[in-house]
């Protein structure tokens, strides 16, 4: 497992390959919250306008710029404000966040520090997944190292500044990945997503103005108040700034998490020379560059095509950067196979609460398993691509919307692999 930047100095991974990079000492020694010193003399609007002049996007998978989220919090609000971290890290493929959270707390920690100080709050929550428990000893140690260096907790660093920090797991449910499922979940409530407006950044947690952020995204906050957001923004491209981590898994040789600049060039270089290429006597047949939500491209959109990778670049290319979740499948994987195991997936964590989803992904499972078991008929897919239209933009929060787009993606780009299940008289049931 490969844990390395290509392109780029490494940043978000600069400290992991160190020993005992999870402590303070370590951190400290390598210039760790030099930036939280530097923020706490800078005004909040000025360092709202570093994260804005950085292009920083956020890494949970939407991708909407930091700065400007950030932004629509209403510091004059005499409300308490929150600062969340989303250490969900649920979506199928991903698992960057992780090695942050164990490898380099410190930097998680300094990142919500310096949002909080930038935002007035007193408070900040971790959230993790519950399949990360093993995760939360660390962070809470580092909180406490943090805490006795007066780094955390009252009068931080000598100033009337106060920040509190409350590690939680959920249960292991992937709509709590969901930002305001999450914040029902943390609140003690049953995960279920709620109406959006009003956004977080104005009613969030406990009713108050919140900042949900994902772990990737915050740890590079305070490499953007030490180097400066446009130093930062100028490592990436126009509108995708600085560096993003990819979780990459799959047929390649050498798997793993790779820190490459936004606007890498490209996918096909990074597949087949960076990732070692595909396994031995195979080749390669799809990737799924940000997760199982986005649509799967073929290998001919990929090869020869110098496919950019940041968003606009991957959107170009039919696809998305989503989280990053880098799933490479040879020709050896049958697209229906890896689809009914993708319904499977939506149905089991599709929390109920609207129609278009719970029984759409249901019915979806259903039609996938009778093709399986050999009962496939020419209409299939036709019917799963209305399925589909009926949960696309009709459910009430955006799980509906990724199952729809990991199915579309296979029915349309993996014809061949639906014909060959879907013959006439293939079963009559
Ligand atoms: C079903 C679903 C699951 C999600 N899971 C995660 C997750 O595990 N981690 C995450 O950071 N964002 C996840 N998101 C995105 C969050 O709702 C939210 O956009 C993100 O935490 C905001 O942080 P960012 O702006 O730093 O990306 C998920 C969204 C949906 C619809
Ligand atoms: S789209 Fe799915 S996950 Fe989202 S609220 Fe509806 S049932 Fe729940």
């Amino acid at each position: 497992m490969e844990i390395k930047a290509i392109g780029c100095e490494p940043l978000q991974l600069k400290r992991v390959h160190l020993k005992d990079s999870h402590t303070l000492k370590v951190y400290q020694e390598n210039g760790g919250y030099a930036s939280l010193k530097k923020a706490m003399n800078m005004s909040s609007d000025d360092i709202i306008n570093e994260v804005k002049a950085s292009a920083l996007r956020g890494r949970g998978g939407a991708g909407f710029p930091t700065g400007m989220k950030w932004s629509f919090v209403p510091r004059d609000s005499p409300k308490q404000k929150y600062i969340v971290c989303n250490a969900d890290e649920s979506e199928p493929g991903t698992f960057k966040d992780r090695y942050l959270l164990e490898l380099d707390p410190h930097a998680l920690i300094e990142g919500m520090l310096i949002a909080a100080f930038a935002l007035g709050s007193e408070a900040c929550y971790i959230y993790y997944r519950g399949e990360y428990r093993y995760l939360i000893d660390i962070m809470d140690k580092a909180i406490e190292e943090a805490k006795a260096a007066n780094l955390v907790g009252k009068n931080i660093l000598g100033s009337d500044f106060n920040c509190e920090f409350y590690t939680h797991t959920g249960a292991g449910a992937y709509i709590c990945g969901e930002e305001t499922a999450l914040l029902s979940s943390l609140e003690g409530y049953r995960g279920h997503p709620r109406m959006k407006p009003p956004f977080p950044a104005i009613e969030g947690l406990y009713a108050c103005p919140t900042v949900v952020n994902n772990v990737e995204t915050l740890t590079a906050i305070p490499q953007i108040i030490e180097m400066g957001g446009e130093a930062w923004h100028n490592l990436g491209t126009e509108k995708s700034g600085g560096t993003k981590l990819w979780s990459v898994s799959g047929h390649v040789k050498k798997p793993g998490v790779y820190e490459l600049p936004m606007g890498y060039m490209d996918m096909e270089k990074f597949i087949m020379e960076d990732c070692g290429g595909i396994r031995n006597g195979h080749e390669l047949k799809a990737c799924i560059p940000g997760g199982s939500s986005v649509y799967a491209m073929r290998a001919d959109q990929i090869f020869g095509k110098k496919v950019r990778m940041d968003y606009e670049g991957l959107v170009e290319a039919g696809s998305l950067v989503g989280s990053g979740g880098f799933i490479v499948m040879d020709e050896t994987v049958d697209i229906v196979d890896s689809t009914k195991n993708l319904t499977e997936f939506y149905k089991h964590e599709s929390c109920g609460w609207c129609t278009p989803c719970r029984e759409g992904t249901d019915w979806l499972t259903k039609i996938f398993t009778r093709i399986a078991d050999g009962g496939g008929r020419p209409e299939d897919a036709q019917l799963i691509l209305d399925l589909v239209d009926n949960i696309e933009g009709k459910s009430f929060c955006a799980l509906g919307d990724a199952a729809a787009w990991a199915i579309q993606g296979a029915v349309k780009r993996f014809p061949e692999d639906f014909k060959k299940h879907l013959l006439p008289n293939n079963g009559n049931n």
